[in-house]
């Protein structure tokens, strides 16, 4: 039976279920509220140190101390989870900046800890930072050109989440897309005593033009080639969740759809397909598009960054990742 059988209630007038903010409110389906954002924050190492990013209005590199205010008065704010990208001051082949016990984020999470300790701190945990071509993984030139050990890699995507379970992260995030990356890490976890650390994947990550501002804010342009080996090709949906099957087997707690806006298709079936939290990671560009028409006059910066939040809730989204996510806290108060 159709949900929706057309002609046969000629009196049915949708209107009328909005003729008052009161009923507006009664009938409202979907809730946006600040106890679901995450708030994506960039550390490298030093001593009050805020290095704007160009491409990103309001986003900084932070030392670890400025990270620590800023993250304070997120949660003052009434954010609840930062997610953490670190800029080391070294980079080298075996990304090692990622998973020594002092690394950037390592101190980092201590850090928030000690300062904001009701405060959820989520660490990503990718190579592509700490390597010096850039790349989310090991790799080998060969001949035929350079190319990206899946296997290798693991073991040191593994020994980073563990590095930053050991320095009191609550969740870690992978988001290099390599093939078994979240089994390697629960096992890693698991073997430590961190059975209770859940593990939030990047579960469908596609190879998207909307990282171009994060790039330059986590230094992490590849210096060759592209991440269309491991990314996911923008016009694949059933591959999607392929991927985020496969990554629910592995032992991922909460899967996350990248980019978000212009994903939202694939946010909705998975939602529908697992019923797993699932997360919206609104990337660098869907800010810093949103930044820029502002800043011409031509949107307004509020009402647009409202509805798209509310769309990704819409669409099945859970938790909403997002550099908006202090002012939308604020504005969500003011309302
Ligand atoms: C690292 C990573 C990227 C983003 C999150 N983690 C960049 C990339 O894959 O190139 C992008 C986030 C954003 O654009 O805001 N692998």
């Amino acid at each position: 039976m159709s949900l929706h059988p057309v002609g046969q209630f000629p009196a049915y007038r949708p209107r009328r279920l909005r003729q008052s903010p009161v009923l507006r409110r009664l009938v409202r389906e979907t809730e946006l509220s600040a106890g679901q954002l995450v708030l994506p924050l960039f550390v490298r190492s030093g001593r009050r140190l805020r290095r704007p990013i160009a491409a990103m209005p309001g986003v900084f590199q932070l030392s670890p101390d400025e990270l620590a205010h800023e993250a304070a008065q997120a949660h003052e704010a009434g954010v609840p989870a930062v997610l953490l990208f670190g800029i080391p001051d070294r980079k080298d082949a075996r990304a090692s900046g990622a998973y020594v016990a002092n690394g950037v984020v390592q101190q980092a999470v201590r850090w928030l800890k000690r300062e904001v300790p009701q405060l959820l701190v989520i660490t990503d945990v990718c190579l592509c930072e700490y390597t010096e071509h850039g790349h989310c993984g090991i790799v080998r030139s060969e001949k035929s050109g350079a190319r990206i050990l899946n296997d290798p890699t693991l073991k040191l995507l593994a020994r980073a989440a563990a590095s930053h379970a050991e320095a009191g992260a609550d969740m870690v995030a992978p988001s290099d897309m390599m093939d078994g990356r979240v089994r390697a890490i629960r096992e890693e976890l698991d073997r430590l005593g961190f059975l209770e650390t859940p593990i939030m994947s990047y579960a469908a990550k596609f190879a998207s033009a909307f990282y171009g501002p994060f790039r330059e804010a986590a230094e992490s342009t590849p210096k060759f080639g592209d991440r269309r080996s491991y990314q996911m090709d923008p016009a694949n949906a059933a591959e999607a969740l392929r991927e985020v099957a496969l990554d629910i087997q592995e032992g991922a707690d909460i899967v996350m759809v990248k980019p978000a806006l212009a994903y939202l298709d694939i946010v909705r079936r998975v939602k529908t397909e697992f019923g797993y939290p699932t997360a919206a990671y609104a990337v660098s560009a869907e800010y810093s598009m949103v930044k820029a028409a502002a800043a011409k006059g031509w949107i307004d910066e509020r009402a647009v960054t409202l509805e798209s939040l509310l769309a990704m809730r819409r669409a099945g989204a859970d938790i909403l990742i997002t550099y908006a996510a202090v002012a939308v806290a604020r504005w969500l108060k003011e309302q």
